[in-house]
């Protein structure tokens, strides 16, 4: 028999103890570490399940410098809550005690645009000055120039798609457009757009992890597989280059962007997304038979007014 998963919550089922773990949230984001210890040490003894307290207790304790606590307790939600809904192998591998690669959690990622579609366009894009998909549509112009051939493709596989902002970049250059997003709320607002016909923005979506999307296409069946701003939530790129590489056709591209960072492998950064450093990526592609024709390096969106470094990739089938 199928086993039914309970529902992921943030509270502990106790409204007293749930103010408490507001008031140690409240204390550690003025930056008084100490007593939202004291607050979660109080919580913790009474609801030793409650996992979003673990969570806060950690960062509090990596707040204070102790990172064997803090390792402890980031722990401690994966053994409550081992989909690990609130990226605590993130924060593990933030401070060392796993490595990047090992980080990821669809959990995490699905739930944090799940509460942030609503507000994704306007923020990402005014906020944020977003323009990933620009950068894309250039870097595959210019690369498709490059090799005299036209900005145009039969099938695409847009990956990550979100609310559909890269497919609306492209749509006009594709024949067939399919995306898949971990987030239910973002493939709603992705399904929700039109195309300038009236005819709907994706011929087909799907709520999936992407490499389980890879893998149900057929081999040499896409013709431009596109992952725009979406490496970013992902450590690993194994899996995903490796289904790419076999899902693309002969002459087909892929074109994505990632973070970088100066060193030389991958790291969880202090916002909590992975970069990818640029020997480690060339590698990767190398070991999945992907050759890079563009890779250079560019900024899909700003931090704190900083333009937020990266590389923007257009690679072919070895
Ligand atoms: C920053 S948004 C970018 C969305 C879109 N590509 C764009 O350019 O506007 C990242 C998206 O990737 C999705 N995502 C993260 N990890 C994923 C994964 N492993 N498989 C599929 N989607 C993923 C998120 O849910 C989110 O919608």
């Amino acid at each position: 028999m199928e086993k039914i998963q309970p529902r992921f919550s943030t509270s502990s089922g106790d409204p007293r103890l749930d103010r408490r773990y507001e008031w140690a949230a409240a204390a550690l984001s003025e930056g008084d570490a100490a007593t939202a210890v004291d607050l979660l040490d109080q919580t913790l003894g009474e609801a030793p399940g409650f996992v979003a307290a673990w969570h806060l207790y950690g960062k509090a304790k990596a707040k204070l410098g102790s990172k064997e606590e803090a390792a402890e307790a980031w722990r401690q939600c994966l053994v409550l809550d081992d989909a690990d809904h609130l990226g605590a192998r993130l924060d593990l591998a933030r401070i060392g005690a796993i490595p990047a690669e090992l980080a990821a959690s669809d959990a995490f990622s699905g739930r944090l645009f799940d509460e942030y579609a609503e507000r994704f366009d306007s923020h990402l894009v005014e906020s944020l000055s977003y323009h990933g998909p620009a950068l894309l549509k250039d870097a595959l112009a210019r690369a498709c120039a490059a090799q005299s051939r036209a900005l145009s493709f039969a099938m695409t596989l847009d990956l990550g798609c979100g609310t559909g902002l890269m497919g609306e970049a492209i749509r006009a250059e594709t024949e067939f457009l399919a995306g898949c997003d971990l987030s239910a709320r973002m493939i709603e607002k992705a399904r929700a757009k039109s195309r300038d016909d009236g005819g709907p923005l994706y011929d087909k979506l799907a709520v999936a992890g992407l490499v389980e999307f890879l893998a149900s296409r057929r081999d040499a069946s896409a013709d431009l597989v596109i992952a725009a701003d979406v490496f970013v939530y992902l450590g690993e790129l194994a899996p995903a280059f490796a289904q790419t590489a076999r899902v693309l056709t002969a002459t087909g591209l892929v074109a994505f962007t990632v973070q970088d960072h100066d060193g030389e492998d991958v790291i969880v950064g202090e916002d909590r997304r992975f970069a990818h450093g640029e020997r480690w990526l060339r590698r990767q592609l190398s070991e999945a038979r992907l050759t890079p024709l563009l890779l250079e390096a560019a900024s899909t969106r700003k931090d704190r007014g900083k333009p937020v470094p990266g590389l923007v990739v257009v690679a072919a089938r070895a």
